[in-house]
């Protein structure tokens, strides 16, 4: 018999997941081509040909012992690099020994978490929020505490996040670029951010971590630049992956690099090799360790989704739904045509349009739209999104 949480959890199913049933049913019954599914958010283009063919020759390389177990942390020389590509734009550089190589930025969050958290402790999220972060922090019984974003810009409000720093708080968990809105926080925010935890970190005599969770940070459009969170605060830390950047979202290759002026950055370090260890991880893959090392340089056609970002973000809004433009990521998140977002999306998908509620990001009336699809569907859409308009505007 499964855990009763589990159970419990697996019948609040995600809407994500609900929504890709759903595809599935209507695809069923009205074939691929006339059926819209803007639900999943799986990056869509192939990884750059130099990654694959970095992947070959790694593969041929034949190199003794290539495969075998190593430091939980992961490579030296591949960390050491992922730190010189960090510190690009870094007042206060890294060096290998501030990186662990991780499953993804999904496995270093949890890794993360797992170091950091004793029972009780709060977590400070901003929603709309990526779902999965309430269950990686109860993961590690730690306690979700939800703040609201304003909703004419998805920033954060800082008055009410001074407020919501208890003596319990051990993290506060950013996503910028934001999936779902795309948002990017500016220079000012995170400037206030840093303060406001300085402050707090005095208040309370205990650090609060500001973790960064950044793996849309390559995905940004018309030259927005997503700041680095270490020339901010003290006690920021970093964690990224390839999945959107290099298209490597099945492969798990990820990193956490922690902030250079943490005070006991050693035995921070040897907590994140031992969670790594012992939530089963043990190590980041070793083959993709090697293939992303050589390919920090890299990226997916990012002009690829500008375009689709450009076309549904005109036509969208042409048509009179509301939203903030996305800087970077590939969502839209617009409010919904009522108020309840969930019966708003049963609407749509009676025009076999496919959707997520935002009630699934813990912030109703709106609906984000996945945009890393193929541009010909998005283009088949519009006329059905005209249709819901018109019978919204009829109704
Ligand atoms: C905000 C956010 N964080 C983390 C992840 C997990 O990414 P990864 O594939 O690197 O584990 C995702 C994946 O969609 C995401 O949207």
């Amino acid at each position: 018999m499964i855990s009763k949480e589990v159970h419990e959890n697996l019948k609040n199913a995600s809407w994500i997941r609900r929504m890709f049933v759903e595809g599935s049913k209507l695809r069923e019954q009205f074939g691929d081509e006339n059926v819209y599914d803007f639900s999943l958010g799986n990056p869509y283009f192939e990884p750059p040909k130099s990654v694959t063919n970095k992947l070959r020759e790694v593969v041929n390389a034949d190199i003794e012992g290539a495969h075998r177990y190593m430091d939980n942390a992961g490579f030296k020389d591949v960390r050491q690099k992922v730190a010189n590509a960090i510190n690009r734009d870094i007042v206060k550089p890294l060096g290998f020994e501030h990186v662990l190589m991780t499953v993804g930025a999904a496995g270093g969050i949890n890794v993360l978490l797992r170091t950091v958290l004793d029972a009780g402790d709060e977590v400070i999220i901003f929603a709309p929020y990526f779902a999965e972060y309430i269950f990686y922090i109860k993961n590690h019984n730690g306690v979700p505490v939800i703040i609201k974003t304003d909703e004419r810009n998805f920033e954060p409000d800082l008055e009410l996040f001074e407020k919501s720093i208890t003596a319990k708080t051990r993290a506060v968990l950013v996503n910028s670029p934001n999936n779902p809105t795309g948002v990017i926080y500016s220079d000012e925010t995170l400037k206030k951010l840093g303060e406001i935890l300085t402050k707090k970190e005095e208040e309370f005599g205990r650090e609060i971590y500001m973790i960064s969770d950044e793996p849309y940070k390559a995905l940004v459009y018309d030259g927005h630049v997503v700041p680095n969170i270490h020339n901010y605060f003290r006690h920021s830390i970093m964690v990224n992956s390839y999945s959107k950047s290099l298209g490597l979202a099945g492969e798990r290759i990820g990193y956490i690099a922690i902030n250079s002026q943490f005070e006991d950055a050693e035995l921070f370090m040897s907590g994140l090799a031992f969670a790594n260890r012992t939530l089963g991880f043990v190590n980041a893959p070793a083959i993709w360790q090697k293939v992303i090392s050589d390919s920090l340089e890299e990226s997916v056609d990012i002009s690829q989704y500008q375009v689709r970002r450009d076309l549904l973000f005109k036509k969208l809004s042409e048509l009179g739904f509301e939203m903030v433009e996305p800087k970077g990521a590939f969502y839209l998140f617009p409010k919904a045509l009522e108020a309840d977002d969930v019966a708003f999306v049963m609407e749509a998908k009676k025009f076999n349009i496919l959707l997520v509620p935002g009630s699934g990001f813990g912030y109703p009336g709106y609906f984000r739209i996945s945009y890393c699809v193929d541009l010909g569907m998005i283009e088949r859409s519009l006329p059905a999104f005209e249709k819901l308009v018109a019978y919204y505007k009829n109704k």
